[in-house]
Order: structure tokens, then C-alpha cells, then sequence
């Protein structure tokens, strides 16, 4: 898919009645509620932002926002979490380190986590004039195959997405694999959640069954939602919809106008062709093993305080939004909580965390 014009001009074009906003790491912990609820440690280590009630149960009862301390995310009325997998290098030596994330550009400041996205209307509509509803508490979702180690597994996802960033504007081409090239900017990645909703469950037993893809074409093209998940999250007309799209961006630097979950994993003490595998392979591994990129998987749990959400989506806005309550990089950086998993996630190490090995 295309991104929005990547030219400076873009960078101050309007995007309005987007929400999007970086969320600073609350922690990275060997702990996954929604897919292993109560086991610790997970099989793999996450990388996770959001309010500070997160642990390893999260009972779908649980409330948020009143067991929350605060919130490492920009819009301090959101005390959900976001979290997925976290990326590692492989040495010719075969030992692991962990590669740290960035913020996007015009996040500066804020440490780590990721940059995430909720939009009512598509990529290309400045509008966002679509009346919804918001997410109710409870509504949890995941996206992605931790299992998934081909392409055609991973085109399931019809959007979960890696950019090798040239630089730190870079938005095209978008491919379903780890980059086969170093990448000097970094590597980007975006997930985007289905946006059809079956109008029943908050959840569901593999955390998707109660979400669809458009039966035809993307969110942003407009497509018709399956029989089976009628609600287009994003034109129910205040009925019963949730929320249109949410998209978190794991990258490393900056974007613009776009819509999803961005996470920037700064590859760049990673670039030297010396260090990269001697058959031409690239050197990249999730935390779970997998070294193809098919696997690239994110989870969210709802945590927004009382009608927050539902205000921001009455009164959409980009960055600046007048309806919610914000709070500076400081503040986010300075909210977290402790590692439940004691164990090195950060030297070079003989196994990833959890032993997972890499290639499996
Ligand atoms: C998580 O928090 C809940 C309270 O919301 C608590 O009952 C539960 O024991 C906690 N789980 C763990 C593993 O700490
Ligand atoms: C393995 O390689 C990395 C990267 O070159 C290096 O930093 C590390 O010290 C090496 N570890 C061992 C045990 O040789
Ligand atoms: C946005 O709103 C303007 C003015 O109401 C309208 O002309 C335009 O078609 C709308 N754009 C989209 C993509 O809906
Ligand atoms: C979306 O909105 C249009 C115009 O209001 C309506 O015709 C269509 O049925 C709606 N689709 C869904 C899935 O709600």
C-alpha cells in the first residue's frame, strides 16, 4: 500500500482526525496475558506499553484504568496495552542481542515503545468524520501466526508489514518478510488489525475468530465486511461499532500520516556486512525463533478510562486533541513497571530468552 506523501511538506500537511500517538516502553518481560494468561515466564519475550495494571493474568474484569498508576502512552486517559514480540540480532559467533526500539520522528524524547493508531475512516480520507463507537472494556484482539514461516501464512494478515527504512521517512515498498538488505535507518514495522466485528464478543477463544478482514481489498479501500462480522468498525453510525483500525508501528524513527501500531527497531549498530551471515542470509530473528519475519504477531487489550476514547473519536484529532487529557515525554518515560522474569534480555546471549532457537 501506499503511505501518504513522504516529502517534507507532508510532514506539516494536516492530518486531521487521526488519532495517533507514541507510547513509551512500560517494560519488556517474558509475560503474554492474552495467549498464556497466568504463565510466567510466557515461551517468549514481549516488548509492551500502556497503563501499569499489565501482568500476567488480566483478567478480562480487570479495571484498567483504576488499577493503573499511569500510563506510559502520550494520552494519559489510556491505560490499555499494546505489546508484541521483540526483535534480536543473530552473530556469526551465534550469540543474540536484542535490538532496542525508537521512537518516529516528531516523538522525540520518548523511550522506546511504539507508535499507535486509531482512525475512522481510511488512510486516504482526511476527514474522519465517520461517527463510531468505541471499544468496550474487555475487547481484546490479536493479529498474526507466531506459527506462520511462509509467505502464504502470513498473507492471511493481509497487513502486517515490514519497511526497510533508507531513511527515517521511508514508507514504501512494504514486504511481508525481514528485509534481505541492511536497512540504515532501521527496520519499521506495522500491524494492522482486522476492522470487522462480529457486533458479539469483546474476545474470543484464539483472539481473532471475533474479527475480520474486509472481504475484499483493505480498510483504506473501503471493502465490505463479511456476513459473519457486519460491523464495520469504521461506518456503524453510532450504533454499534467500535472503533475503525488500530495500528501499531513498531519502527524506528518517523512517519507521517498513516494508520496503525508502527514500531522502529533501530538495526543501525547492526549494519556491518561483516557481522551478517556468511551465506547471504540477513541476521534478523524474532524472540520466538523466527527468522523469516512471517511470524510478526501483536496483541491489544482495551484500557481507555470512561468515554475517552468515545470523546476522541466525537472530536477526532491528530496529535494535538483537545478532548483528551496528554502528558509529556518526561512523564511517559518516567511511568513503568519492574521485569516479573529475571533473566538477561540485554548482553550478547547463547540462547534467546526462553530458549527458543532460531530458524525453528
Ligand atoms: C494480576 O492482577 C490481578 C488484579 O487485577 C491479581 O488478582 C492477579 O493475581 C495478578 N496476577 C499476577 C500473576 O500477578
Ligand atoms: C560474538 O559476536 C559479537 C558481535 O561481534 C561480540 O560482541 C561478542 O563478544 C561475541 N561473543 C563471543 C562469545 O565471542
Ligand atoms: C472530505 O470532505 C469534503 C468536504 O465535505 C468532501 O468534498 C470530500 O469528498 C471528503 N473526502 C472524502 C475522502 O470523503
Ligand atoms: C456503511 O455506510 C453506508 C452509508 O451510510 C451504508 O450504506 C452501508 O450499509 C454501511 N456499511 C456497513 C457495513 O455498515
Amino acid at each position: 500500500m501506499k503511505f501518504i506523501a513522504l516529502t517534507v511538506g507532508a510532514l506539516v500537511a494536516p492530518c486531521l482526525g487521526l488519532l495517533r500517538f507514541p507510547c513509551a516502553q512500560l517494560v519488556i518481560d517474558r509475560l503474554d496475558p492474552l495467549v498464556s494468561p497466568g504463565e510466567v515466564p510466557s515461551p517468549h519475550l514481549h516488548q509492551i506499553v500502556g497503563g501499569t495494571s499489565f501482568n500476567a493474568t488480566m483478567h478480562p474484569s480487570k479495571d484498567m484504568p483504576a488499577e493503573s498508576t499511569c500510563t506510559t502512552c502520550q494520552f494519559s486517559e489510556d491505560f490499555s496495552n499494546y505489546w508484541t514480540a521483540v526483535l534480536y540480532f543473530k552473530a556469526r559467533n551465534g550469540t543474540y542481542k536484542r535490538v532496542p526500539q525508537i521512537q518516529n520522528v516528531g516523538f522525540d524524547g520518548v523511550e522506546g515503545g511504539m507508535t499507535v493508531y486509531y482512525m475512522q475512516d481510511g488512510l486516504y480520507n482526511y476527514n474522519q468524520t465517520s461517527k463510531v463507537t468505541a471499544f468496550q472494556p474487555g475487547f481484546r484482539m490479536f493479529i498474526g501466526d507466531v506459527n506462520a514461516r511462509s509467505r502464504e501464512q502470513m498473507e492471511r494478515y493481509r497487513q502486517v508489514t515490514y519497511t526497510c527504512l533508507q531513511t527515517d521517512i521511508t514508507r514504501d515498498p512494504q514486504i511481508l518478510d525481514f528485509p534481505s538488505e541492511p536497512c540504515p535507518e532501521g527496520i519499521m514495522t506495522a500491524l494492522r488489525f482486522p476492522t470487522c466485528w462480529d457486533g458479539k464478543n469483546l474476545d474470543s477463544p484464539d483472539h481473532m475468530e471475533h474479527m475480520a478482514y474486509p472481504e475484499s481489498g483493505t480498510f483504506e479501500t473501503g471493502g465490505p465486511c463479511p456476513d459473519s462480522h457486519p460491523v464495520r468498525m469504521a461506518n456503524s453510525s453510532g450504533t454499534v461499532a467500535g472503533s475503525r483500525m488500530l495500528n501499531l508501528d513498531l519502527v524506528t524513527d518517523m512517519f507521517l500520516c498513516t494508520q496503525f501500531y508502527e514500531v522502529v527497531w533501530d538495526t543501525r549498530s547492526f549494519n556491518n556486512a561483516e557481522d551478517w551471515p556468511e551465506d547471504g542470509s540477513q541476521p534478523f530473528v524474532w524472540s520466538f525463533g523466527d527468522a523469516t519475519g512471517y511470524g510478526n504477531h501483536g496483541d491489544y487489550v482495551f484500557g481507555w478510562q470512561g468515554d475517552a476514547l468515545q470523546r476522541a473519536l466525537d472530536h477526532p484529532c491528530y496529535i494535538n486533541c483537545e478532548t483528551l487529557k496528554t502528558q509529556d515525554a518526561a512523564a511517559m518515560n518516567a511511568c513503568g513497571i519492574g521485569r516479573t522474569v529475571k533473566e538477561d534480555i540485554d548482553g550478547w546471549t547463547e540462547t534467546l530468552p526462553g530458549g527458543a532457537v532460531a530458524g525453528m
